[in-house]
């Protein structure tokens, strides 16, 4: 008789938990309802704040840049030696600003060609251009997932930025490779080199090697530099490859291998 009614007692405690615990967790769902609307929000005016700024910072001197540039263009001899030079600068200012147009109308920006090969192989293209460098480039065109591709064109977009700005290398070496479930690609160049650890690097720096890394961290993989003094450069990212496609040499016009 007392047993049972210690039972009935310890159930409707229990019951009466329950009931407490049911509150509390519908409350604790509209809490996290409300606390995820109010990031949408400071997400959506960040993004208005920053879409503002690039359509009248960048945007706005990269249009004046153009014009400036079309103005050379039309002035310079067709026999001149600048003239291929001006007009991969407009073409370069023109893809800029088409990219930031994309980021302004919430378009994520695509890579400029079919394949990251071929994208790799235009950038290519131009830095040959400019300068005396000897250039080995080893890809086969596959197909990635579009924020992974664009990741990858732009780290290696860093990376060749640096050789052009920092190594005067009279040899670079690109590799891109695809060896499920990675892939890799790796920047070499045969020029001056630098101590990654000194006063240089850290002093000197810009953000370029740190969204590099930060880049590759974001796809799950990572991007290491190897470089001494005399002794050139090495970037080295490897990244899952995630769902892939091989794409058939010649699918595509700009696709190549070397
Ligand atoms: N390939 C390279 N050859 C020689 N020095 C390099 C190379 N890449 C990077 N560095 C050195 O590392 C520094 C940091 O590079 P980075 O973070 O990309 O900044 P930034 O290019 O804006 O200077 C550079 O200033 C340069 O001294
Ligand atoms: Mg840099």
């Amino acid at each position: 008789m007392v047993r049972n009614l210690e039972a009935k007692e310890t159930l409707s405690a229990l019951r009466q938990e329950a009931r407490r615990l049911k509150a509390e967790l519908a409350l604790c769902q509209e809490q996290a309802v409300l606390l995820q609307r109010a990031a949408a929000q400071a997400r959506e005016s960040e993004r208005e704040r920053l879409t503002l700024e690039l359509h009248d910072g960048a945007v706005q001197a990269l249009v004046s840049a153009h014009q400036y540039l079309a103005a050379l263009e039309s002035q310079v001899e067709i026999t001149s030696p600048l003239k291929p030079l001006v007009a991969r600068a407009l073409t370069q200012v023109r893809q800029a600003l088409s990219e930031a147009r994309d980021l302004i109308n919430s378009h994520p920006p695509a890579l400029p060609a079919s394949t990251l090969a071929s994208a790799l192989e235009s950038e290519l293209a131009d830095f040959r251009a400019g300068g005396s460098c000897v250039v080995e480039f080893v890809a086969r065109p596959f197909r990635l997932e579009p924020e992974r591709e664009l990741a990858l064109y732009r780290i290696f977009q860093e990376a060749l930025s640096n050789v052009r700005r920092h190594a005067q290398a009279p040899r670079l070496r690109v590799e891109l490779e695809l060896t499920p479930p990675h892939v890799l690609l790796q920047v070499r160049d045969w020029g001056r080199g630098f101590d990654p650890q000194g006063a240089d690097a850290a002093a000197l720096g810009g953000r370029g090697l740190a969204s590099m890394r930060r880049r590759a961290e974001l796809l799950g993989g990572r991007c290491q530099l190897e470089s001494s003094p005399g002794q050139g450069t090495t970037v080295l990212c490897q990244v899952p490859a995630g769902p892939w496609s091989e794409v058939e040499l010649g699918a595509y016009p700009d696709s190549h291998r070397r």
